[in-house]
């Protein structure tokens, strides 16, 4: 698929851009897939901007420091919540609407969906007020495609400490029970929108999962909301 070809329909004209974002619980491997599919695009002459939540501003990121710190234990899920989205809007503003409007493609590692899935779900925070603070925050910027990479939470856990037994060990039962209510939320939100999401099974090889993430952009790039360029 050459960058002429007009079954892109208006992706990469000034106005319409695509954005992707990727999702999934820890340790699904989301990173690789999305530096991946950025070299993909990249090599068909696409301007790929890739970013992260929390964080990809100058504020966002003091934003991230203050979600990480160790000193801030006590920070309750509102608080937690807030902050993420005060860092999105920043994003949303000054990162990803710019990129959209040049016509480039935008990769997002997590996006407003974490939210819901960590805060709502997990946390278990009113899901219909975190949805409307969540369109505030945005502006109602909602991804034209969102990858779940879906590992059992067990396996992602274990992933994610680096298959050392010590770390998985230290790991409470209340941590695993959370996990597992952030990928059940998950699961929820993209059966009930399966135009926007794509559920890819990452517990496959690395090239599997990336071959399905490769033919999934194709087919939205081909498919009938491709000729609008988005849902925004
Ligand atoms: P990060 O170090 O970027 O981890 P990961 O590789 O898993 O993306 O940390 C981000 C953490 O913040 C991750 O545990 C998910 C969480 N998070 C939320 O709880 N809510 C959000 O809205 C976002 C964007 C992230």
């Amino acid at each position: 698929m050459g960058r002429g070809d007009d079954l892109r329909d208006g992706v990469g004209a000034p106005g319409v851009g695509l954005f992707v974002t990727f999702e999934g619980p820890e340790g699904c491997g989301k990173s690789t897939q999305l530096r991946l599919l950025k070299s993909y695009l990249q090599e068909q002459g696409w301007d790929v901007l890739d970013t992260r939540e929390p964080g990809s501003t100058p504020i966002g990121e003091r934003v991230r420091a203050i979600l990480l710190d160790p000193a801030c234990a006590e920070m309750v899920p509102t608080t937690e919540f807030l902050l993420f989205s005060a860092a999105r809007a920043q994003h949303v503003a000054q990162v990803i609407r710019p990129h959209l409007a040049r016509g480039g493609v935008v990769l997002c590692d997590r996006y407003a969906d974490s939210s819901l899935a960590y805060q709502g779900y997990g946390h278990q925070l009113d899901l219909e007020v975190v949805r409307r603070i969540t369109d505030f925050a945005t502006g109602g910027l909602v991804p034209d495609l969102t990858f779940y990479l879906d590992v059992p939470v067990e396996v992602g856990l274990r992933r994610k400490s680096g298959g050392s037994g010590d770390a998985w060990n230290r790991i409470e039962q209340k941590g695993i029970a959370y996990h597992g209510r952030v990928r059940s939320g998950y699961l929820t939100m993209a059966a009930a929108d399966p135009d926007r999401w794509v559920v890819v099974d990452a517990t496959q090889s690395v090239e599997r999962v990336q071959e399905l993430i490769r033919a999934a952009v194709q087919a939205r790039w081909n498919g009938p909301k491709g000729e609008k360029g988005g849902t925004r």
